[in-house]
């Protein structure tokens, strides 16, 4: 019997494609580089399945290329804003994500770009890199505290909760807000829910954890920015849109706000204007999840919800399970 047919929009690390390929027949994007959206459009023809990224707009275009044997997307990604998971579902389509395994390496980047724009760590090594290190000073590249000091979580899932764990170390207040409180948070980081306008009001480093939805889209901008303190720090590393990057670019600017530490951006890997050319923003290119751990992980675990899927089972990780129900 034909092994059922799975895209692989992009080369990914580690043995997931090994694993695909004893149960599939796999076609990998053939390119060092994304493909294009004709490329896509073109590959995805009579798959039974489709390994993709979040950088893969899947939309209904998409997902009818794809063809009515087509059983899942899997978002090799936490995320799936790049999915339109009402049009798949219709379809009978499933998507999966790969939840859970990435929340350390994003929660620990999180608190890597809190303490990088905290202590100025990017501007001193482009200081010491370009010679101007003559002498200790007094005043040298003066950053702000971090331990002790107020921290502000927004969003509290599996990676707002697992960067919040790890502020114990740092005896830091913790408040958050949320759709709705989470008793397991305030218990295992003793964070108090407050109301948006308060956390925002309230902290000193503040970082983003939700999902980007209708609702979420420009959830920080400019009236966010004026109920800052001065001094606060913002951390963003769920998705770009969340904050209004312009209204960002300006309260930087304006030093309305003391810094900005980005995994994410509004118009990825775009920027807006301005962003590049400020000292007190530091920027990385949406490396949340890339450690080698944790890129060999989220390629088994989109590898198994496909296999499962293929299997006419329920993948593990799926978004839309009532496609089964309704087979
Ligand atoms: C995700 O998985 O959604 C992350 O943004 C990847 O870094």
């Amino acid at each position: 019997m034909d092994k059922p047919k799975v895209l692989v929009t992009r080369e990914i690390p580690g043995e997931a494609i090994q694993l695909l390929k004893e149960y599939c027949d796999v076609e990998m994007n053939p390119y060092d580089r994304e493909m294009t959206r004709k490329e896509l459009l073109e590959r995805v023809a009579g798959k039974d399945g489709v390994l993709c990224l979040l950088t893969n707009t899947i939309d209904e275009e998409v997902l009818d290329a794809a063809g009515k044997q087509c059983k899942i997307f899997a978002n090799y990604a936490v995320g799936y804003n790049n999915i339109d998971i009402s049009g798949a579902t219709k379809r009978g389509i499933a998507v999966s994500n790969t939840p859970g395994v990435l929340d350390n390496a994003t929660a620990d980047l999180a608190w890597a770009l809190l303490f990088a724009v905290s202590r100025r760590i990017v501007e001193g090594d482009t200081f010491v890199r370009e010679g101007r290190f003559t002498a200790w000073s007094p005043t040298l590249l003066l950053g702000r505290d971090i331990s002790g000091k107020t921290l502000g979580i927004i969003g509290a899932g599996r990676i707002g909760s697992n960067f919040g764990r790890k502020a114990k170390a740092f005896d830091m207040k913790i408040l958050y807000t949320a759709t709705r409180p989470n008793q397991v948070f305030e218990e295992e980081t003793g964070g108090k829910f407050v109301n948006k306008d308060t956390l925002l009001k309230e902290s000193d480093f503040i970082s983003v954890h939700v999902p980007l939805s209708p609702a979420t889209k420009h959830y920080i901008g400019e009236r966010e920015f004026d109920m800052m303190k001065r001094t606060a720090v913002l951390i963003n590393t769920s998705r770009g849109p969340v904050i209004d990057e312009n209204a960002l670019v300006q309260a930087l600017k304006e030093k309305k706000i003391w810094g900005a530490g980005l995994d994410v951006f509004e118009n990825e890997p775009e920027l807006a204007a301005g962003l590049t050319q400020l000292e007190n923003v530091v920027i990385v290119p949406h490396v949340g999840s890339a450690t080698i751990e944790t890129r060999v992980k989220m390629g088994i675990m989109a590898v198994q919800n496909i296999i499962q899927a293929l299997q006419g089972e329920i993948p593990p990780n799926c978004i839309n399970p009532e496609v089964f129900q309704h087979e």
